[in-house]
């Protein structure tokens, strides 16, 4: 599906460079079930151009937010109200990945931010800035974490529907982010972009040992 470039007008040197970097990429199997997805902005009137280039860019990438993957959206600098339930866990302010997932869906940068231009379109059902009616996340989940919780599962040993285990299969840098429920390209296609399927709170009791 995403072997469209033929369609793709080619307006510059540069964004044919693009075209020509995600080209590549994407003959990869992995992304087809992005085209389609909630995540698939072509269906967007004026993003027409490219399923990455939103979220990616092959040069000139925001490196503000450490180890993300060449990075083209402008970046939330938006302070979060934290998260204050019964936790053993201490998450603060989104760091990681996740803030890059706020960066669109926290309402308070536009969607088409991108390749340094400001954008006028914002989510209208966005998750907010306060963390407390979300599950935490930006914490680091460890086998110590688990024997103080008591009832989840050593991401170290327990292996997920996916294979490996939780640290190698959902987080990231050993730390719980929106991406350890989440796939952002639908790699799984499941409804919701869910890496794995809640039916009977599968995706639930893939951590929590209850
Ligand atoms: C909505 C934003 C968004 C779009 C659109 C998007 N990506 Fe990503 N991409 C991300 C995020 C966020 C990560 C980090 C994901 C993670 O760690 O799970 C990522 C990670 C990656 C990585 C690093 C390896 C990996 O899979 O984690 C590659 C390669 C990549 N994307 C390629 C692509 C290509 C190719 C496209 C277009 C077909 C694309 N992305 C579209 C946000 C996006
Ligand atoms: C990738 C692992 C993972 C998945 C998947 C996951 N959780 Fe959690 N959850 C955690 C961790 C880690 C904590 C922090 C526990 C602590 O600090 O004691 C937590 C905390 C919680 C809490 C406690 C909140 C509080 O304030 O005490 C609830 C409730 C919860 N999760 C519900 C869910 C539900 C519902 C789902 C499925 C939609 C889910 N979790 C999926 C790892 C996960
Ligand atoms: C470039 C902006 C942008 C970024 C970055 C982004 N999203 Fe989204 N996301 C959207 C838009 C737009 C929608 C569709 C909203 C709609 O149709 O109302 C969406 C929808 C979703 C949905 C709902 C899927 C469904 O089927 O209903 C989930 C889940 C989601 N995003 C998770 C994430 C996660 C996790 C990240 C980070 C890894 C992320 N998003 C990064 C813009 C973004
Ligand atoms: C503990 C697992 C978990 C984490 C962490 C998580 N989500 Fe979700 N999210 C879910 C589940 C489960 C749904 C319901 C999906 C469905 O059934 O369609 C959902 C739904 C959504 C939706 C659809 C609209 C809505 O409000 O229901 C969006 C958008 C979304 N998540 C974005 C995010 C973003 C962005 C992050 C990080 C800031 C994040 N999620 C973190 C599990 C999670």
């Amino acid at each position: 599906m995403l072997g469209t470039g033929a369609k793709i007008h080619i307006a510059s040197t540069k964004q044919a460079l693009v075209i020509v970097f995600f080209t590549l990429l994407t003959a990869s199997k992995s992304y087809a079930d992005l085209a389609g997805s909630a995540h698939d902005f072509t269906r967007f009137a004026g993003m027409t151009q490219n399923i990455c280039i939103i979220c990616h860019t092959p040069h000139n990438a925001n490196t503000t937010v450490p180890n993300s993957p060449l990075w083209n959206h402008a970046v939330t600098s938006a302070t979060f109200t934290p998260y204050q339930g019964t936790l053993h866990a201490t998450p603060g302010q989104p760091t990681g990945i996740s803030k890059l997932c706020y960066s669109c869906h926290d309402g308070t940068v536009a969607i088409d931010s991108y390749g340094g231009q400001v954008g006028t379109w914002y989510l209208a059902d966005s998750l907010g800035t306060n963390l407390n009616n979300h599950h935490p996340l930006s914490f680091v989940y460890d086998s110590q974490l688990a024997v103080a919780d008591g009832s989840l599962f050593d991401p170290d040993s327990h292996l997920t529907p996916l294979g490996g285990t939780i640290a190698q299969d959902l987080l990231r840098g050993g730390r719980m982010e929106c991406v350890s429920c989440h796939d952002v390209h639908n790699r799984y296609n499941n409804p919701g972009l869910l890496r794995i399927r809640n039916t009977y709170s599968a995706l639930c009791l893939t951590c929590h040992d209850m």
